[in-house]
């Protein structure tokens, strides 16, 4: 394997697959290219030049430090490291200070970041993670001397605390520039606002080092009127210590020291997280309790144990990651299933919407809809884990089988002012649990005794609320038969019951029709698609009738698309609340939807009639571009109060004939599923960011996670993509390249190998853990075929059909599987 992928270098950077990064080399990137800390409740976000800030659990309500959005210059806040050395300034990460360096790295690893930058021969190497189950940052910068005479140099930490509200701290302040308060200790900052009156917690910022001064109120720090990228301090190589009392209390340590020729210091710092019991807050009157944070501190204090916890992080990773890898002929294709699109999946499962670039930390919870469909990206990674997430959002489900659009993860209840009513929610977590089931064959979560949102007690257990869920649908039909819309359906932008006039209402949680005429055919696809899995949880735990009459509801649904859905070309995407079409061609604009050709064709709703591979053909001629396939086509040029949001927004972008990247995996599978492997690859390979390494510049974001959007041809810049990170579209893209191209498919009895690939591809290779087994799995299709009639053998013995069943499998075991015919 190459070492270093050059041949993928561009502007800005390229993937080095060995160590699992990618390198980035230049702190100019079109945008912050980011990465992601912690694993377990403590989070960072850093960008490419260590902005961003850390939080515990919810970005929200618990922020350990300031980070500006919206800022000019962007990017604004992080933990910076300024140098000054005969006079020349600059930062370690590459920015705020704008010397330009001799040398600059950002590698961005799994779970940490490290940069590499160097200006007059002075060369710093800064590491910075989250350790495994630790509430806490650790940056070990290590300076080095490659000059042939001994330097003076004079470094500087710094970082704002947030004054833990996020969203008070953004507003409040009235308020918050009274009331910070901070103490000082050896090489420790303390932050303790609000620690006096309710708060049973604080922040620390140290260092494993004698410190030559300190500074803890920010004006002193930067001086009068100026940014963090020409702080008074690092010019003029001195500190006040500062007792911040009010205004903006920062943490900056000073610290003097000389190098000899060739010579090196490491330096730990720890930004770290502590509760106390409200018994023991105090050590002394108005001195916080220290003991919670000299403990986490010794942790960390040398390099030697630094280094063991970041050995620790990497074997986790590779644990992770290996429990599925595959091998094809492009080595984009596993570079993305290999490293990159896991990595994002992981991360979706922590974070789900919630803090981003470009999702603030204080706005939205957990998505009810979001994770349930997350979990598809994860659960052969975290099966435990997963079983715990379905769990909890079956909690926040209503006695009606609706569901509350989202809940916070603190407090695990659901929104009460985002409310509920979209009414493709609860059908999500049927394919959760079934995915889940099939994935681990422990059908013993049916059984888990969950609670319905308002309950202390749990009367029901989960497969009452999927029966709920069902029936959900069942019971909300509109005057054709079809599932009423509610709120919106997967497309929150799809307003049809909402009729605003007014710029100052949210098209979220607005409302006034009487909701029972708009009606979606995307929910409906999507109820006879995992209405099948309801039917065939319910024969597979005996409940026989239940899975005929509900048999008879999906099957009614399947005429009732056909019959009311069906346009001619495609299917129709929705009945607005007058009960006119929406995503037909008798329409002026927004004739055809991506998500209902998605959701019914992977239903194969009128299959026989060829539906399906008419809509793919549809969805090829009208929606499909070089950068993805947009959303809807004609875009929406007007607002209509009819429609709602997605009329509002400038064609080509978002919702509005977007590339919308979530639902493009719809269509991928709906291909693999026809047999075209060609069409499927290039719908897979359009989105993803392994494959777009030469549109870098166009493309904006990071090029090695999803972005939500990519600009579709109405806009003024197609191809330029928003949102990275926080999108379905890594979960979805991964579950249809693994369990539809690839065709590495997990069913009830065991793992089924379906593969629609590229005819060209000859060979693949495939690792697997399954249940308890580890599968090597290889691939071959002598033919040049894309799908067809497997042949199968298990360790040298042929075995009929296209299942490897688990029960009769531990251990270690060697597939061929051939495409025949
Ligand atoms: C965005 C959607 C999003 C919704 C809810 C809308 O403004 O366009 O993509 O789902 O807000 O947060
Ligand atoms: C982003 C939201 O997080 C998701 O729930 C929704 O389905 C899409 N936008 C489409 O509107």
């Amino acid at each position: 394997m190459l070492k270093q992928d050059k041949s993928t270098e561009q502007q800005y950077g390229y993937f080095d697959d060995q160590k699992l990064e990618y390198v980035i080399t230049s702190p100019y990137t079109p945008t912050p290219w980011i990465n992601y800390l912690g694993n377990d409740g403590f989070y960072g976000l850093i960008s490419n030049t260590a902005g961003g800030y850390c939080f515990y659990r919810d970005p929200k309500f618990r922020r350990l430090t300031r980070y500006r959005y919206n800022s000019v210059p962007v990017d604004n806040g992080g933990r910076y490291f300024y140098l000054n050395c005969d006079g020349h300034q600059w930062s370690a990460t590459g920015r705020p200070v704008h010397t330009e360096l001799d040398e600059y790295r950002c590698h961005h690893g799994m779970g940490y970041s490290r940069f590499h930058a160097s200006k007059n021969n002075i060369a710093t190497e800064l590491t910075s993670f989250i350790p495994l189950n630790t509430k806490a940052e650790v940056h070990r910068l290590t300076i080095t001397n490659n000059n042939d005479n001994a330097k003076t140099i004079d470094l500087f930490s710094f970082i704002e605390w947030c004054l833990w509200n996020a969203e008070d701290d953004g507003t409040n302040f009235q308020r918050n520039l009274s009331t910070g308060e901070v103490e000082v200790e050896g090489s420790a900052i303390y932050h303790k606002t609000e620690y006096r009156e309710r708060r049973n917690h604080y922040a620390f910022y140290s260092v494993n080092h004698p410190i030559d001064g300190f500074e803890t109120d920010r004006e002193t720090f930067l001086g009068p009127y100026r940014g963090f990228d020409s702080p008074i301090a690092i010019e003029k190589k001195s500190t006040h210590n500062s007792v911040a009392r009010g205004w903006s209390p920062i943490a900056s340590h000073h610290i003097k020291f000389e190098l000899g020729a060739g010579e090196s210091k490491t330096l730990v710092f720890v930004l770290g997280y502590c509760e106390v019991d409200a018994e023991h807050k105090w050590q002394a009157p108005n001195v916080i309790n220290k003991a919670p944070a000299l403990l986490l501190q010794k942790q960390f204090d040398s390099s030697e144990k630094v280094a063991t916890e970041l050995q620790k992080l990497a074997d986790y990773w590779h644990k992770l990651l290996n429990k599925m890898t595959v091998n094809s002929p492009d080595k984009r294709f596993n570079r993305a299933l290999n490293i990159w699109n896991q990595y994002q999946n992981m991360v979706t499962f922590n974070l789900s919407r919630s803090a981003s670039f470009y999702e603030s930390g204080i706005g939205r919870g957990m998505g009810f809809r979001d994770s349930n469909q997350d979990t598809i990206g994860f659960a052969h990674m975290v099966p435990e884990k997963v079983k715990e997430r379905i769990l909890d959002l079956s909690a926040t489900q209503k006695a009606d089988g609706s569901a509350y659009h989202q809940y916070q993860p603190l407090t695990k209840k659901g929104n009460a002012n985002i409310g509920g009513n979209f009414n493709d929610d609860p059908m999500w977590m049927v394919l959760s649990t079934a995915n889940y089931i099939k994935e681990t064959g422990d059908f013993s979560i049916l059984d888990e005794m969950v609670i319905y949102d308002g309950q202390e007690v749990a009367t029901h257990n989960h497969f009452d609320h999927l029966e709920r869920a069902f029936n959900h649908v069942v019971n909300n039909l509109g005057p054709h038969g079809l599932p009423l819309i509610g709120r919106a359906d997967w497309n929150d932008c799809l307003n049809l019951n909402c009729f605003s006039e007014d710029p100052n209402e949210s098209f979220q949680t607005t409302q006034r029709g009487a909701s029972d005429v708009a009606e979606s055919v995307m929910i409906a696809g999507q109820f006879v698609l995992y209405g099948q899995d309801f039917v065939e949880i319910c024969q597979r735990i005996g409940k026989t009738d239940l899975a005929l009459a509900s048999q008879a509801h999906v099957e009614q649904m399947r005429q009732t698309v056909e019959q009311q859905g069906w346009d001619g070309e495609w299917y129709i995407r929705a009945y607005d609340a007058q009960g006119n079409k929406v995503g037909s061609h008798e329409c002026s604009e927004g004739k055809i939807f991506i998500e209902s050709q998605g959701f019914c064709a992977m239903a194969g709703i009128g299959t026989e009639q060829g539906k399906p591979l008419q809509a793919m053909q549809s969805v090829e001629k009208h929606l499909t571009t070089d950068f993805g396939i947009m959303l809807n086509q004609p875009a929406f040029t007007r607002y209509s109060k009819y429609l709602g949001e997605i009329s509002s927004y400038p064609p080509g972008y978002k919702e509005n004939a977007g590339i919308f990247c979530h639902n493009n995996p719809w269509i991928t599978i709906a291909e693999a599923m026809l047999g075209r492997g060609e069409k499927a690859f290039e719908y897979y390979s359009k989105i993803t960011p392994a494959f777009l390494q030469d549109v870098q510049q166009l493309h904006k974001t990071e090029p090695y996670v999803y972005s939500q959007m990519i600009a579709g041809k109405d806009s003024a810049n197609p191809g330029e993509a928003k949102n990275s990170w926080l999108t379905g579209t890594a979960a979805w893209n991964y579950y249809a390249a693994t369990q539809y191209i690839l065709g590495i498919r997990p069913d009830y009895e065991g793992l089924i190998i379906d593969p629609c690939i590229l005819p060209s591809w000859q060979n693949v290779t495939i690792a697997r853990e399954f249940r308890g087994a580890r599968y090597d799995i290889e691939l071959h299709n002598p033919h040049g075929l894309s799908k067809g009639k497997i042949k199968l053998t298990i360790d040298g013995h042929e075995v009929d059909g296209n299942l490897i069943e688990a029960n009769r499998y531990q251990g270690q075991h060697h597939i061929v599987a051939e495409i025949i015919a």
